[in-house]
């Protein structure tokens, strides 16, 4: 259930009978030698689709760019500032909130995002805290990263083991694998496992981590490993939605 691919009216009738709604918010990338740019996205994209599909709940549109200013050293990559995405996040949940909709299930595809998503949540509970008052319920927001579902951690440890890493990780190529099977590319990686360390802008983090992995091998992908963690991802996340939904 795509909210633009209803009518307004179709929005108004749905209100009616719920005020939740799932935005998915990505990153557009670098993802290691075989990894697509998109690859934060379409987890998101295609993780928050399945699960509206679930829980029949309307999905937003994608939010394609995050915060990833420390993969700017490689080709393609983009990002919002922290500052510029907060702004987008307020916007896009005040512009919803207008309409009727006070639950906010963001499903994330991309760690980078995490510190400024939930500085955006406490900007807008602050906005709600600091005004005059009133008696219509407030907004509530929750972060969600896919990936950290328990039976998606279950799923990875077993099949990768220390070969998933934190970031062009196998499950995540596996996801993006699934949902475009035309992108899968197979390749040696040297070293096989990626370093792990820490980074701090774009051109520490390339000096790090010179093929754009930490702490991965990609190449184990698979799109039929990708089929069953968004089995395991979408099957965690409804129980977790329907458990906020019926919260009053
Ligand atoms: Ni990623």
């Amino acid at each position: 259930m795509l909210l633009h691919l209803q009518t307004w009216s179709e929005v108004e009738a749905y209100l009616r009978r719920s005020t939740g709604i799932i935005m998915p918010i990505g990153s557009t990338e670098q993802h290691g030698p075989n990894g697509l740019i998109g690859t934060d996205a379409i987890c998101a994209e295609v993780v928050g689709r399945s699960l509206g599909e679930r829980v029949q709940a309307l999905v937003a549109p994608t939010i394609a760019v995050g915060m990833a200013q420390h993969h700017l050293a490689f080709a393609g990559s983009m990002t919002l500032r922290p500052s510029t995405l907060i702004a987008v996040v307020r916007d896009m949940v005040a512009s919803l909130a207008k309409h009727g909709f006070r639950r906010f299930y963001f499903v994330n595809g991309h760690g980078g995002n995490v510190a400024t998503v939930t500085a955006a949540f406490s900007e807008i509970y602050a906005e709600a805290s600091l005004g005059p008052g009133s008696n219509s319920p407030g907004i509530r927001c929750r972060l969600r990263n896919w990936w950290e579902s328990e039976a998606v951690k279950r799923l990875s440890r077993e099949t990768f083991g220390n070969a998933e890493g934190s970031h062009a990780t196998p499950s995540e190529v596996s996801l993006t694998w699934h949902a475009h099977p035309e992108a899968v590319r197979h390749m040696k990686m040297e070293p096989e496992i990626a370093p792990m360390g820490e980074f701090a802008d774009a051109a520490d983090y390339r000096r790090a981590f010179p093929d754009g992995r930490i702490g991965s091998n990609p190449d184990l992908a698979s799109p039929e490993m990708g089929a069953r963690l968004l089995e395991a991802t979408v099957g965690d996340l409804a129980r977790d939605y329907a458990d906020w939904m019926s919260r009053g």
